[in-house]
């Protein structure tokens, strides 16, 4: 085997027991590495203690890319947030001990902002009016989510920011953070050109802040295997921002908050699927059979994004792949009837040693993969596992078994009545 070819001694999937996991667990399985996740927030602390910054800049990775809380409780333990959208969510990771929050809830009704006030977690609220409640109701704090892009999103856009000044001036109060959300997939260059303008907004309309919200967004390279390259430039980014915020005179006092899902999670998962047949060609092309759905990978879809594969023989060893030679360009389909049912956008470089025994992995599946699977077509869900960092495998979302899809369904029907 040619040693360039061979691509899992790059990450650390490479040295986790497939065998083992696929033989108790079965497929599809997600897979988790917990040291995976710890090097990825050593990373982000590491560079903002290198300029100074540590004990301003704070972390709350999002729970709506990868909602597992046990693939999450490393985080809690080193003293990361979590960032929430449901009161589900809150409850659900309470239970677990996590207790370090931010909100970021989309619009809402007045009931569910004022369950996020009774909680005391700092709420970052998206329209004018949602802010109005706020303050009619005397919220203890007041947080707001600004639209960067005057886009669809939900946000107070640049346009009212006059507005929400004069408002919390009629109620005597004033804002305890904002958070300001500028699309994913930014660059760190594109990340650093909106740094003055966040800052800008700060010294303008909301002086007195204790906080500014970064929010998430940070570039993450999919295509590359090399794991510089695929993070975020925080060391770089870091730099800049502590220079521009001395050079615009923002106080000492004012936190920093960051929201990466992306950059966080997205290593440390993969996906493992079994190769139901030998590769399928036929006058239109060629196709490998798996037994994933297209619904474990809609954000790829939507984004045709090329995520990293690697075939797995029968032993669990790598197949080579140069693409081409010794092989064929196939589609990666999903076990279901629908027409467009593939695992992800494109097609794929497939060795000739892939058959039926085979595997197939697709790297880079932490974040926003599973939290999107949906029953399909009634395809039950993958199972989760989570590797801890003495490497030890751990079950942490059993399969849905065959009847999945229909848990909930009661044996007789109930009449809905008063
Ligand atoms: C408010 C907010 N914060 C953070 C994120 C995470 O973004 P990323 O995965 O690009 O880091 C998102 C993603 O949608 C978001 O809406």
């Amino acid at each position: 085997m040619n040693e360039s070819d061979c691509k899992l001694t790059r990450s650390w999937i490479g040295s986790i027991d497939l065998r083992l996991i696929a033989e108790q667990v079965g497929t599809p399985v997600f897979v988790y590495s917990e040291a995976q996740i710890l090097k990825n927030v050593r990373r982000v602390k590491d560079a903002a203690r290198a300029v100074g910054l540590e004990e301003r800049v704070e972390l709350y990775v999002p729970f709506f890319p990868n909602s597992n809380p046990h693939v999450l409780r490393p985080l809690r333990d080193a003293g990361v947030g979590i960032l929430l959208q449901l009161p589900s969510e809150h409850r659900l990771l309470k239970r677990f001990g996590f207790d370090k929050f931010i909100v970021s809830p989309g619009h809402v009704a007045d009931e569910e902002i004022a369950f996020w006030d009774r909680t005391g977690c700092p709420t970052f609220l998206s329209s004018l009016d949602e802010i109005a409640y706020s303050l009619r109701t005397k919220a203890p704090s007041i947080s707001v989510r600004i639209d960067s892009l005057d886009s669809g999103k939900p946000g107070i856009k640049y346009g009212e920011l006059d507005k929400l000044t004069a408002l919390l001036a009629e109620h005597g109060r004033e804002l305890d953070c904002f958070e300001v959300y500028c699309g994913s997939g930014n660059s760190r260059d594109a990340m650093i050109d909106i740094i003055e303008k966040q800052f800008e907004i700060f010294n303008t309309h909301f002086p007195t802040a204790r906080a500014i919200n970064f929010a998430g967004g940070h570039g993450f390279v999919y295509e590359s295997w090399d794991e510089s390259e695929k993070h975020f430039d925080w060391a770089e980014y870091f730099r800049a921002l502590r220079e521009i915020a001395d050079r615009m005179g923002i106080p000492g006092h004012v936190k920093f908050l960051f929201e990466p899902a992306r950059d966080v999670l997205a290593d440390t998962g993969a996906l493992l699927l079994s190769v139901e047949r030998d590769v399928i060609t036929n006058s239109v092309g060629s196709l490998v059979v798996t037994d994933g759905s297209r619904m474990l990978m809609p954000s790829a879809q939507l984004r045709d994004r090329r995520h990293n594969v690697v075939f797995l023989d029968a032993d669990m060893a790598e197949i080579p792949a140069t693409p081409g030679t010794d092989g064929t360009s196939a589609a990666l389909r999903g076990r279901s009837i629908l027409r467009h049912d593939y695992i992800l956008p494109g097609e794929y470089w497939v060795p000739s040693a892939v058959d039926a025994r085979s595997h197939l992995l697709i790297l880079d599946v932490g974040a926003y993969c599973a939290t999107q699977h949906m029953e399909f077509l009634n395809i039950p869900p993958a199972a989760e596992v989570l590797v801890d960092t003495a490497g030890t495998a751990h079950l942490v979302t059993a399969r849905g078994d065959d009847l999945d899809k229909w848990r909930h369904l009661l044996e007789e029907k109930r009449e809905v009545k008063s």
